[in-house]
């Protein structure tokens, strides 16, 4: 397969006819990959040809294929009797929702889809182009990894692509599909695009896989428990999405392109604006409980609040306690930073502060205003927190939303207190608008804590200590824990009735919509990693 020279015995010039019929051919050849049998055992496995994977992510008939007649160009191990034209890598532009994108697909049918120099380089023609031309790039994963036969030159079209992954980091979109097996080396791509989608029971990702965690660890570990969707969305946090099938996970990447710029230079598509369901705005009211201890579901505030009720929840599974994602609020793309009191009361964690930090910092980049709804208690106290380094994590929170110049918003609807409440986009770290509901606690810590160290003794000395310690309380919430200390300092903006909540942040988005600001010139930052 894949012989490109003239035909045996083949007079040229031939005439175009008959050179018509070669390209013809030689397209139908691209089309086969790794032959029909490799093509049924890709099915067999549940996964679909990387063909019918662009068919599902493009608009109809938008791709348009580069180096479908690129082969590798190695001889050992037999490898000159074997070429595969496109080298186990169909690469191209397409369109989602009318819009450009470029798009590779590897073909696990060739050499299970292992990266070749000739491979590696189509992939960088694509990430180049997509640089210059200032749109996204979408990578869909199926491969062993490193061609073996090929040695260090396929390690150097790994960095290759790496080195791409990095520069274009913030300069234009790049999502990864991970629908096959991800192993070694060839993570460290994904990881360092934007989105990372997986699909239940048929990709995996890891550095090194079960076999050698074996014989390193001794731990006995199947692929799906060592690096399968659920455990890469759901507790390392690599993965932002898992579905349970292809369809579903590229129907998703194309919903994500709702929300997303082309690049760093053009505002993010906006939407039309609707409603969301009637009613909802009134039961913003009861939906914070009399008891402030008594958890409830932010998802529920937030859409009551956005267009249509529909919120893009990104890295669900992970870190629950927070929650990040897309919605269109009065027809304007946002990024939705909200505590989660259902989850752990909201309490900011490790994970919590890594995952707001990442969302908070694609916004930044990317143009999309960022909508914080708040109700923290703090972060998380403990040994486990401390010796993990929730310092460094929660650092890297506070230092996304303070570097952060786009559009900031905050709304306070119940807790914020402590080192979170600055954290969570507070007006000191350059919120634009921060506004609260009438049920806002703000202080340095909530009631029960201060009251037990500020008034310790006299507790201790009372007749009837919980008498004592609840009348001390209800003074410190009359006194402090409120809205109206923050309101009449200028750090909040406006108290507002929870009804007003989606007219009121439309206006803030609407009057920000020309937002400039800018950092002090450097080389970059230094977010504590
Ligand atoms: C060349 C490879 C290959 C590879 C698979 N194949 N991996 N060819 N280089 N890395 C070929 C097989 O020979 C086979 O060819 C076909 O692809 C399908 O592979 P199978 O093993 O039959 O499929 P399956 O049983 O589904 O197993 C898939 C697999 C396994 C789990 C991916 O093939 C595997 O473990 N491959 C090696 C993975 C690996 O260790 N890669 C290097 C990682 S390190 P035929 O002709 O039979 O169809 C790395 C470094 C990156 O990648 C460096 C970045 C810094």
């Amino acid at each position: 397969m894949g012989h490109l020279g003239a035909p045996a015995g083949a007079a040229w010039p031939v005439s175009m006819d008959k050179a018509l019929e070669r390209l013809e051919a030689l397209r139908h050849e691209s089309t086969l990959g790794g032959g029909e049998a490799r093509m049924e055992a890709q099915h067999a496995r549940g996964k679909l040809t990387a063909r019918e994977r662009l068919a599902l992510l493009l608009d109809p008939e938008s791709f348009v294929e580069i180096d479908r007649f690129v082969t590798h160009r190695s001889t050992e191990f037999g490898l000159a009797e074997q070429r595969f034209l496109g080298d186990g890598v169909v690469t191209g532009h397409g369109q989602i929702h009318g819009r450009l994108v470029y798009v590779f697909s590897q073909d696990f049918t060739v050499f299970g889809g292992s990266l070749s120099e000739a491979h590696a380089e189509k992939i960088v023609k694509l990430q180049d182009l997509a640089m210059k031309v200032g749109a996204p790039v979408i990578g869909l994963n199926d491969s062993g990894g490193a061609r073996i036969q090929e040695g260090v030159v396929s390690l150097g079209g790994y960095a290759d692509i790496f080195l791409r992954n990095t520069l274009a980091s913030g300069v234009i979109p790049q999502i990864s599909v991970i629908l096959g097996p991800c192993a070694g080396g060839a993570v460290y791509s994904p990881a360092i695009t934007d989105f990372v989608y997986m699909v239940r029971g048929t990709s995996f990702m890891f550095v090194t896989g079960p076999n050698v965690v074996k014989t390193v660890t001794h731990e006995d570990v199947d692929m799906e428990s060592l690096g399968g969707a659920d455990i890469h969305a759901g507790t390392s946090g690599v993965a932002h999405f898992a579905h349970d099938s292809e369809a579903e996970s590229l129907a998703a990447v194309r919903d994500l392109f709702h929300f997303i710029p082309q690049n760093n230079t053009e505002r993010p598509p906006e939407g039309p604006g609707s409603e969301p369901p009637t009613g909802a705005s009134g039961r913003l009211l009861d939906l914070i409980p009399d008891n402030p201890n008594r958890p409830y579901d932010m998802v529920d505030v937030i859409r009551a609040v956005v267009d249509e009720g529909a919120f893009y929840e990104i890295h669900q599974g992970f870190a629950g306690n927070i929650l990040v994602g897309f919605a269109h609020l009065g027809g304007h793309a946002i990024g939705v930073v909200a505590n989660q009191p259902a989850v752990l009361a909201g309490v900011l964690d490790i994970d919590a502060s890594d995952k707001g930090a990442r969302f908070v910092r694609f916004c930044d980049a990317f143009n999309v205003p960022l909508v914080v709804f708040e109700d923290v208690p703090g972060f998380l106290p403990g040994v486990g927190q401390e010796h993990g380094g929730i310092i460094r994590h929660g650092a890297k929170l506070l230092y996304a939303f303070a570097e952060a110049t786009v559009p900031k918003v905050t709304v306070i609807t119940r807790k914020a207190y402590g080192g979170a409440y600055d954290v969570m986009n507070s007006k000191h770290i350059r919120g634009d608008v921060n506004l609260a509901w009438p049920s806002a606690e703000i202080a340095v810590m909530g009631p029960k804590g201060a009251v037990e160290i500020l008034f310790r003794k006299e507790i201790a000395e009372s007749d009837d200590p919980e008498k004592a310690t609840e009348d001390r309380m209800r003074e410190y919430r009359e006194t402090l824990a409120h809205p109206y200390v923050a309101a009449s300092r200028g750090y909040l903006d406006d108290v507002i009735d929870p009804r007003e909540t989606r007219p009121r942040l439309i206006s803030a988005l609407d009057m920000l919509a020309n937002k400039r600001d800018s950092n002090p010139p450097r080389k970059h930052g230094n977010i504590p990693l």
